[in-house]
């Protein structure tokens, strides 16, 4: 099946059931004016799981333009994109869970539609683990009762219970089918509102949202797929790299890297976001900037304008806003190449300069200005200097890079990435705020972790988005649903109490006598802050950090704490991706 048969499937089998077609919305949220850009096709639906009469009907079904900056690190691997299409099927208040899940396995497993076999599928529900709801045995059943399907598993709320998209919203249980273990089809059972606070209030009429990644799909039927990236849906812009790029391997990630970048960064100008300093603008201007650093060491850059044509013809007759704009993307695109080759090349002459100069080593210091003023990425400067043979002093880079974090406080940089592209990138005050709010939360999450996993746990480097906690701690194994599920409780419970965030200013050596966590191979300076996390009335400590901050002044302000996904990193390290309520 190919990319045009999928669509045209979804979209007649749910015409068949009665369902309106609604075109995509834009990438920038209409009704999430918290979310920067839109992450599922449920969006634009929002009002009218609420009461607010559809005025497409009660049943409508859609392909959305979804963008993810959560996976954005994940880009190159063989799941993970940060533009997608989301197939979506939505009830307002009309059918529920019985339909809803014979459809889907009808569609999913007949030869007339999708045809896969049910021998490669399982199937999630919730478990009930979070307060104030109970399992999904209804899910359960109809699960059981489906032909073929032999494998159902219970989980909990980190992974079946799904949204809201933003402050607050409809959200709810929901059933996930695996395909060859990749998740292919959320049927997202919208049963509750849930408040900025976290609390949770059924809603009167329940309704249906079911999201699924249009690549992930079609990856599923193209049988000598491997990877996203070995569908029709790439195929031509793969060629097209290819072509500029004579002699590349067909599984060079930089291949992949440059498609999902540059595929993305079409789909944002299309809807009239600019590269800029800031929010929107800003991810589309790392997207662009990291797509033509990959195109460089392909030396493949003059192909830049060819593969964004490619893109906008492939997708033009699906989005005819890419054909209406053509021009506009492929001026701006190339204003931004020009403008990032032409600080690069400064970067690189500067680079030419200091490794002619030094010895063996780079000084840390020196290697960060390079990025902080010609966005040279750390990379990029160290395979320089080790083709002279020269190193570059990591730890002295990272101070300097901590340093610069401090120092812009609420962590620019941090914003998109540890070692990212841009600099010197403007941040409105709300998200100054989200990420301080989000410090924070960071501070209860390491000290939730020391709790119920014990002093194994060290925290391995944090990193935070407008989106996103991402946090690294060392520990030898996986979580399991019950300790995740202990984590997140914990911090919710710490939240509600509004414990107060105090900042003080002392000795190092006293901070450590007291016991504050640190960071052990970092340097600390003679006198540090630190933050002690504790409740007014009874004194309880519940935290203490050496941290540069900033912070909130009380636990409250941080909203509900979700984890949304725990996995390794590397050997021996853990990575949390968590949200707040913005
Ligand atoms: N709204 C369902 C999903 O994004 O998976």
């Amino acid at each position: 099946m190919d990319y045009r048969e999928l669509r045209q499937k979804f979209i007649s089998f749910w015409q068949e059931q009665g369902h309106a077609l609604v075109p995509s919305s834009s990438l920038i949220p209409q009704h999430d004016a918290s979310v920067l850009l839109t992450t599922a096709g449920m969006q634009q639906f929002k009002p009218y799981f609420t009461g607010t009469p559809s005025p497409y009907g009660a049943s409508v079904v859609s392909i959305q333009k979804c963008f993810r900056t959560a996976d954005i690190d994940e880009i190159g691997d063989d799941t993970h994109l940060t533009f997608f299409e989301m197939l979506g099927h939505f009830s307002f208040g009309d059918y529920f869970k019985d339909k809803a899940l014979k459809l889907a396995w009808q569609f999913i497993t007949s030869p007339d539609y999708l045809g896969i076999d049910p021998k490669r599928i399982y199937a999630s529900y919730y478990n009930g683990d979070r307060p104030n709801t109970t399992a999904d045995d209804v899910s359960k059943q109809i699960l059981e009762s489906l032909p073929g399907l032999t494998k159902v598993v219970a989980r909990g709320a980190v992974d079946n219970f799904w949204g809201p998209t933003g402050d607050e919203g409809p959200c709810g249980p929901n059933v996930e089918f695996y395909v060859d273990d990749v998740e292919i089809w959320n049927e997202v059972f919208n049963e509750f509102y849930c408040q900025v606070d976290g609390a949770l209030t059924p809603l009167s009429t329940p309704g249906v949202d079911m999201g699924g990644g249009l690549e992930r799909i079609l990856t599923a039927v193209t049988p000598e797929a491997t990877s996203l990236y070995d569908t029709d849906a790439f195929a031509p812009i793969i060629e097209a790299i290819k072509q500029h790029a004579p002699g590349v391997g067909e599984n060079e990630r930089s291949l992949r890297i440059i498609s999902d970048h540059l595929r993305g960064s079409v789909f944002l100008l299309g809807d009239h976001i600019q590269p800029s300093n800031k929010e929107q603008g800003y991810i589309l201007r790392r997207l662009l900037r990291r797509a033509i650093l990959h195109l460089d060491k392909l030396g493949a850059v003059a192909g830049f304008e060819e593969i964004i044509t490619t893109i906008i013809n492939q997708y033009g007759e699906f989005y005819p806003e890419l054909l209406k704009e053509q021009k506009m993307i492929l001026q701006l695109a190339a204003l931004e190449r020009d403008k990032f080759l032409k600080t690069i090349a400064d970067g690189q002459k500067e680079l030419a300069k200091i490794l002619n100069k030094v010895g063996s080593v780079v000084d840390g210091e020196v290697a960060f200005s390079l990025f902080s003023t010609y966005g040279l990425p750390l990379d990029f400067v160290k395979e320089e200097a080790q083709r002279l043979n020269k190193s570059i002093d990591l730890p002295a880079y990272d101070q300097a890079f901590a340093k610069h974090q401090e120092v812009s406080r609420a962590g620019v940089e941090s914003k998109f990435g540890g070692h990212g592209l841009a600099s010197g990138a403007v941040v409105s005050e709300a998200d100054k705020q989200i990420i301080t709010r989000m410090h924070t939360a960071t501070h209860l999450l390491h000290a939730a972790l020391i709790k119920f996993l014990g002093p194994e746990v060290k925290q391995g480097g944090s990193d935070l988005t407008t989106e996103r906690i991402r946090f690294d701690f060392t520990f030898s194994r996986g979580m399991t649903t019950e300790e995740k599920q202990q984590v997140e409780d914990w911090v919710n419970a710490r939240i509600k109490q509004n414990l107060k965030v105090l900042r003080e200013e002392k000795p190092i050596k006293d901070a450590l006598a007291e016991g504050a966590l640190s960071f052990f191979k970092e340097k600390y300076p003679d006198i540090v802050s630190v933050y002690t996390i504790y409740n007014e009335s009874t004194g309880e400590v519940v935290s203490k950090e050496l941290c540069g901050g900033p912070h909130i002044e009380h636990t409250g302000e941080i909203g509900a704490f979700h984890i949304t996904k725990e996995q390794s990193s590397s050997a021996g390290v853990r990575r949390i991706r968590a949200t707040i309520g913005k």
